[in-house]
């Protein structure tokens, strides 16, 4: 039997799953892989954590260094998070030539390029399938199952709290707040769920995504990005009206310009299968040129399906540094320079909800200066309030339109004093 020696750096909640997985369905992954993994070390600051999972003496420890320099260890496991310690722990590990498995997506998203440089440089591996889409093996679908392809376009539902939190508000009318509570309670948040309900870990998972996707550097901090904290349970009703169901989507799309990569409150067809994926899931669908649309579906937190992909990762390294074949000097290397587009050039239909005072002209005021920004109505509601209160929700549909012509025309809008407060905006998908 091939032995693979491995080292864990943190058994927190990812951590412990893959310990659990590992005990539980190791001797599966000997007859399924023909590879024995075992588990030299483990460092946990927590020392509760040894007693809770049954690690002997001899393997726990609280110093990450034991694992570094472990003669033994080929393969280290990052799993505590951050962008500070675990970064010098991951570039001091693959010094010493140790392989490398990480879910750490804030890290690859900001520093990315100089981890995969060190990794290159130094000639080890490095497994990251779980940084994005927690359990769902897709980067390895995006690069190895569709190497054959040229990638055009992904669109991911990336982050399971904020799915969870559109989900919950849509289905049982609770506001935000509330919602945020729940899915704090389930525990599937991050430890500061700011990251998830700003948009910022679904951006961190799209800048890794389609880095690897069209073989190109994304800068992080170009990627644009707005989360659901402005997300009203109105514009939820008003939008399922129009048949759309509100997400939040990361898309990554390429066109004659370069690429642009966004993440933002999006309306949905109620037709389109990313709307039916409710609560905590995630989902990525890809457009390629050969295979056509693809989509891949699954738990995209917890300790478990992340422990999953980790171990995945694990095998996968496992089995080519066993085969001593040839050092691949691609399999890292970003061979694209495409150039990143603004998001002001984004193209989109819109949502628009003004609260406008009930009036004659107003509807043609608005309207006019949509006009003259090139932004064409497609349908328009206005709802009755009861008398007491003066303003009216005023909702529109529009056909295509850019970015830039949207931020002006709302600017010259939100300006006229029959319009109170500032008019609410959520792109289309255009499907
Ligand atoms: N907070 C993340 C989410 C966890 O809600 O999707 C998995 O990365």
């Amino acid at each position: 039997m091939r032995e693979v020696a491995v080292g864990l750096l943190g058994v927190g909640t990812v951590g412990g799953g893959v310990w659990e997985l590992l005990q539980k369905n190791g001797d599966l992954i000997k007859n399924k892989s023909g590879i024995d993994i075992r588990v030299l070390k483990v460092a946990e600051k927590d020392g509760g954590r040894k007693k809770t999972l049954g690690i002997s003496d001899e393997v726990f420890t609280e110093d990450p260094m034991e694992v570094l320099n472990h003669p033994d260890i080929d393969i280290v496991v990052e799993l505590i998070g951050g962008t500070t310690v675990a970064k010098e722990l991951i570039l001091s590990a693959v010094d010493k030539k140790k392989h490398i498995v990480t879910a750490n997506k804030a890290l690859l998203a900001q520093h990315g390029v100089e981890i995969f440089d060190r990794v290159l440089k130094k000639e080890v591996e490095i497994g990251f399938e779980a940084s994005v889409g927690g359990g769902i093996p897709i980067i390895k679908t995006i690069r190895e199952a569709l190497v054959g392809n040229r990638i055009t376009k992904i669109i991911g539902i990336l982050n399971g709290t904020s799915n969870f939190i559109l989900t919950k508000m849509t289905k049982e009318g609770i506001d935000f707040a509330r919602a945020l509570e729940e899915a704090r309670a389930l525990g599937f948040a991050e430890a500061d769920p700011y990251l998830d309900i700003s948009g910022g870990d679904a951006r961190h998972k799209i800048t890794i995504l389609s880095s690897f996707a069209f073989n190109t550097v994304i800068n992080h901090d170009s990627v644009y990005m707005e989360g659901i904290d402005g997300i009203d349970i109105k514009d939820i009703a008003y939008a399922e009206e129009f048949g759309f169901v509100t997400k939040l989507l990361a898309v990554a799309q390429i066109s004659d310009r370069g690429i642009l990569v966004k993440v933002h409150p999006t309306l949905v067809s109620k037709e389109n299968p990313l709307a039916a994926v409710l609560w905590e899931d995630n989902a990525v669908m890809v457009e390629s040129d050969f295979l056509g649309t693809s989509m891949y579906y699954g738990k995209g937190a917890g300790a478990r399906p992340t422990a999953s992909a980790i171990v995945a990762d694990i095998a996968d390294i496992a089995g080519r540094i066993l085969s001593r074949g040839e050092y691949n000097s691609k399999r890292y290397a970003f061979f694209s320079d495409l150039p990143q587009v603004s998001f002001e050039k984004n193209k989109a239909r819109y949502y628009f909800r003004f609260n406008v005072l009930d009036r004659p002209g107003i509807l043609s005021k608005i309207a006019g200066v949509l006009g003259e920004n090139r932004i064409s109505i497609a349908s328009v509601i206005q709802k009755e309030t009861e008398e007491k209160f003066e303003h009216v929700p005023l909702v529109m549909m529009t056909h295509d339109a850019v970015e830039e012509d949207v931020r002006r025309a709302m600017e010259t809008i939100d300006s006229f004093p029959e319009v109170e407060s500032e008019s609410r905006i959520i792109r289309v998908l255009v499907d």
